[in-house]
């Protein structure tokens, strides 16, 4: 049994809680918790307990069926309403991954175009829906997969930023999705892993998981990703995002960008991998995209066994970073891979998805 044997996010046998594996304490400790109420359930988002775009969906799908499940609600008006209520709350729990608004409102779809049926019945629907986001999510990473799995060979070397794995996802993870197919077909990459200050997703969750599936796995600290390009070991960077712009603007983990400027001077090509549920043809550019701010702590305590910046000091703290369209060579998609210019290419994507 290792790590690649959980599942991230699920919902429990009764369905009565959801059941996630906490991702802060990994790698040291497998902690599975199952969470039962709202405020559980939003602080487990917030806290990175259960993180990356993909994940923080699912896990808001099925928090708000428990929600719907205890509504208690005499007509369809009151029962939307709390609805609406418990669907604002999880949305709220973080703000730039695109993917929780995405599933929730995919959810508070069915209760409106099903409003001429009883409560029961809706709810029933609404099981069938978060189910379905789950199992969606599997088969979109698996075709992320594959084509990104056109872009490499047996034996390449690739760098990766945060953690888009598994973890991050139900099943192969976006920018790690190519790495676990190739495995299940017997292929070997060198994965170099960015450690992903503050939060070390690249130390704790990729090296763990990449490790666990036998691949030959290097972890770097993110100031070294300059020397590791310009010593010609790697010949793809692929990083996960949490929300894309129409244009090909694609915010991901805070540290993405700088690698993008350092793979382009390299000549080096830099993909973005992400289902089309990542993708918000709402927003022209990535200047649109609203960047979550955390607490100062992570960069000044967290991870220490004492403090290593002086109290009262000022702290920049970004959980994200835009990556202009111009460094990005292609971005990898469910339903293919987007080449610039990217407001055609994504609009083609999108065309597809609707057919
Ligand atoms: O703050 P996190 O750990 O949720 O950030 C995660 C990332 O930035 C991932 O790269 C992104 O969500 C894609 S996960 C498939």
């Amino acid at each position: 049994m290792n790590i690649l044997n959980y599942e991230a996010v699920a919902l429990d046998d009764k369905e009565k809680s959801l059941v996630i594996l906490d991702q802060t304490k990994l790698p040291n400790e497998i902690n599975i918790l199952h969470l039962k109420t709202q405020p559980e359930i939003y602080h487990a988002i917030y806290t990175l307990q259960v993180r990356g775009a993909p994940a923080i969906g699912i896990a808001a799908g099925f928090g708000v069926y428990l929600a719907a499940k205890n509504i208690q609600a005499e007509t369809y008006d009151e029962f939307f309403g709390k609805f609406h209520e418990a669907k604002e709350y999880l949305n709220s729990a973080r703000p730039t991954a695109v993917n929780l608004s995405w599933a929730l409102n995919r959810m508070e779809k069915v209760v409106i175009d099903n409003r001429d049926k009883n409560i029961p019945e809706i709810l029933e629907l609404l099981r069938q829906e978060c189910i379905a986001i789950k199992n969606d999510d599997i088969e979109m990473c698996r075709k992320i997969g594959e084509y990104g799995l056109t872009l490499i060979k047996d034996g390449d070397g690739i760098l990766t930023h945060c953690n888009a794995g598994q973890l991050a996802t139900s099943k192969y993870g976006t920018a790690l999705a190519p790495i676990h197919l190739g495995r299940e077909r017997g292929m070997n990459f060198h994965v170099y892993c960015d450690e992903t200050r503050p939060l070390l997703q690249g130390a704790r969750l990729s090296t763990f998981e990449l490790l666990a599936d036998g691949v030959d796995t290097t972890l770097i600290c993110d100031n070294m990703a300059s020397q590791v390009l310009k010593n010609g070991w790697i010949n793809a960077v692929f990083v996960g995002c949490d929300r894309v712009a129409a244009n090909g603007d694609a915010c991901n983990k805070i540290g993405t960008s700088g690698l993008a400027i350092l793979a382009n001077y390299y000549h080096v090509p830099f993909y973005v991998l992400g289902p089309t549920s990542t993708i918000d043809m709402n927003i022209k550019t990535g200047g649109e995209i609203k960047i979550e701010q955390r607490k100062p702590e992570e960069v000044t305590e967290m991870w220490y066994s004492q403090r290593m910046a002086p109290e009262g000091v000022k702290v920049f703290n970004p959980a994200f970073d835009v990556t202009p369209h111009e460094l990005i060579t292609g971005i990898i998609t469910e339903f293919g891979i987007a080449r610039p210019p990217y407001d055609e290419s994504l609009r083609e994507i999108f065309t597809k998805r609707s057919k």
